[in-house]
């Protein structure tokens, strides 16, 4: 099991704020949001924020993802390395496109320098030696839904952190779509999919699984915080 220690703050918020840390720096804003991911993962499994991203880079990437999906570039996500269709179709049904980390596209820039400021803090204040992520855009039609399961399959060993961000507009509970993240035998958490929402957990340790949606499709931003 990969486990992770949090360690008391070694550098002053002032020191960061101040710019002594050219290499990161954090908005307080910031700091509390990926400080929230890591508590809400160290104490209840996983975390979640609210608005993780803006408005307007939520609808940057809604907008693109919509732009792939018309263009026909998003298809169906292998599972493990032998890709079967039919069988898969039965385990999880959305469609994917990958995001390329290098991309200039300026709303998966806004995205990724983020990812990477939250992996380097990650990094700094508990230990972890995450160096490289991989995220995609997710479309779950009406229907669609991806079993319970754990992300770090036999031949996706690296994947060490789960990060969702959903782009949804307006969902209500009605949408259904919901995702549930099975805490222990007695604790079954659920989160539905509103755009700006995120959820952060251990790939390896946290099965969760995504419910139909109901009514119209249901768009996110999958990825994964890896060591390789
Ligand atoms: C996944 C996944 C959760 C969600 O892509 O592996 O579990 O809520 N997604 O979209
Ligand atoms: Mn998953």
């Amino acid at each position: 099991m990969f486990k992770i220690i949090k360690t008391k703050k070694t550098i002053p918020k002032a020191a960061i704020l101040g710019g002594y840390m050219k290499e990161q720096v954090l908005t307080n804003q910031e700091e509390l949001q990926f400080e929230a991911l890591i508590e809400g993962l160290l104490n209840d499994q996983y975390g979640f924020c609210e608005s993780f991203m803006e408005e307007s880079t939520v609808l940057g990437l809604k907008n693109n993802l919509l732009s792939h999906l018309e263009e026909g570039e998003m298809y169906p996500a292998g599972i493990g390395k032998k890709f079967d269709y039919q069988k898969n179709a039965s385990v999880r049904g959305d469609l994917i496109k990958w995001i390329d980390n290098e991309s200039t596209d300026v709303y998966e820039r806004i995205l990724l320098d983020k990812i990477e400021r939250f992996i380097q803090y990650l990094n700094r204040t508990c230990y972890t030696s995450i160096n490289d992520y991989e995220f995609h855009y997710a479309n779950y039609e009406v229907n669609s839904f991806y079993k319970r399961h754990l992300d770090q399959f036999k031949s996706e060993k690296g994947r060490k952190f789960s990060f969702i961000i959903y782009l949804n507009d307006d969902w209500t509970v009605d949408d259904g779509g919901k995702l549930s993240l099975y805490i222990n035998a007695s604790k079954i958490d659920e989160v539905y999919p509103m755009g700006g929402r995120t959820v952060f957990f251990k790939s390896d340790e946290l099965e969760h699984e995504v419910h139909p949606s109901l009514t119209r499709n249901r768009i996110s931003i999958a990825g994964w915080l890896k060591n390789i």
